[in-house]
């Protein structure tokens, strides 16, 4: 079905769209006054209750609540028959069209007659069958959570940067000991280390920037204590990544950590699909040295170290 909404309608337009409607039916019934002519009041009310219809399931945005639609449909469908019934004269003019199809003597109204009494029963079996009939969950998804990286990862190339990681031999810049040399063992050195020691060795300072890093942009998903349990993470499936689970950063080299944090959702290939993951590009918000620092500050966090290639 084509939809004529307005996104995000304000009160106002709704006014003038019922507004219009009105002077619209006014008109129509004026103009076929001046020629002498009316439509049955049958057929006025029908067309006037299909008009709402129309207004209050496509053209009103956002849409209404069906239970709500069903309210107002009904409280129409009763103005209207206070409407036709108000004199003898007008409810008279109403039934004559059902009085004459019920009786179906006149030709033209056995026709509409026999369609009715077979369309009638027909629709509320289907009504029925439909309100019934029982409903299966999607089937669950295969999908491939850790799918294979690229070989290299080139970061800010949507803004122009140029900087590309080799995933097998590229190291987290801050993972590295008091020389500023690449270190393996420096976590299991620091484990129990403060962060917040004034006199902290220079990766428990990168650990501490890259808390900072985290608890700025990735605990709303993926929670405060690293569990997966941030604020917004049940808003989403997948739902985002534990991290002190060991199913996740714990199987992964850090480098994969890396082009994941990098690219996001966005940027998983084919086998990571069907699946809408939230996990934003970080590359659009991030310096590369504030995504290792973050990537550094989870492995710490959660006392995992990361895989290495041999
Ligand atoms: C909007 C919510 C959201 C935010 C904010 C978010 N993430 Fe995620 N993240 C997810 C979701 C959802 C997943 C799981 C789906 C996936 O792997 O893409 C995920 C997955 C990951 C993974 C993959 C783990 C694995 O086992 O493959 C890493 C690493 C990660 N996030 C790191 C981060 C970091 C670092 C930040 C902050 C800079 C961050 N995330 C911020 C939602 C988020």
């Amino acid at each position: 079905m084509g939809k004529i909404w307005i996104p995000g309608m304000m009160p106002i337009e709704l006014l003038l769209i019922l507004a219009t409607t009105f002077f619209v039916f006014v008109g129509v019934g004026w103009l076929l006054k001046t020629q002498n002519r009316s439509i049955p009041k049958f057929g006025q009310a029908i067309l006037i209750w299909l008009t709402a219809f129309v207004i209050l399931k496509f053209v009103l945005y956002p849409p209404i609540p069906s239970a709500l639609m069903k309210t107002y449909m009904g409280l129409i469908t009763l103005v209207l028959f206070l409407l036709v019934s108000a004199d003898e004269e007008s409810w008279t003019d109403f039934k004559r069209p059902i009085l004459k199809t019920l009786a179906g003597e006149t030709p033209g109204y056995r026709g509409v007659r026999t369609i009715t009494l077979v369309a009638l029963p027909l629709l509320a079996g289907m009504g029925t069958y439909n309100n019934i009939v029982p409903k299966f969950e999607e089937p669950i998804e295969l999908r491939t959570v850790h799918p294979a990286p690229p070989a290299a990862v080139k970061v800010h190339d949507l803004k122009g940067g140029d900087k590309t990681f080799t995933l097998q031999t590229a190291q987290n810049p801050f993972r590295v000991d008091e020389d500023g040399q690449y270190s393996r063992d420096v976590q299991q050195k620091h484990v129990n280390d403060n962060p917040f020691d004034p006199n902290a060795s220079k990766y428990m300072q990168y650990v501490r920037e890259g808390g900072a890093i985290f608890f700025q942009n990735c605990h709303f998903c993926h929670g405060d204590n690293l569990d997966g349990r941030g604020m917004f993470a049940f808003a989403f499936n997948p739902i985002p990544a534990n991290f002190s689970d060991p199913g996740t950063i714990a199987q992964l080299q850090e480098t994969f950590v890396f082009w994941r944090v990098s690219k996001g959702g966005p940027g998983l290939p084919r086998e990571g699909f069907p699946w809408a993951s939230a996990m934003p590009p970080w590359e659009q918000h991030l310096t590369t040295d504030e995504m290792w620092k973050a990537i550094l500050f989870e492995y710490w966090h959660t006392g995992f170290y990361p895989r290495t290639w041999d």
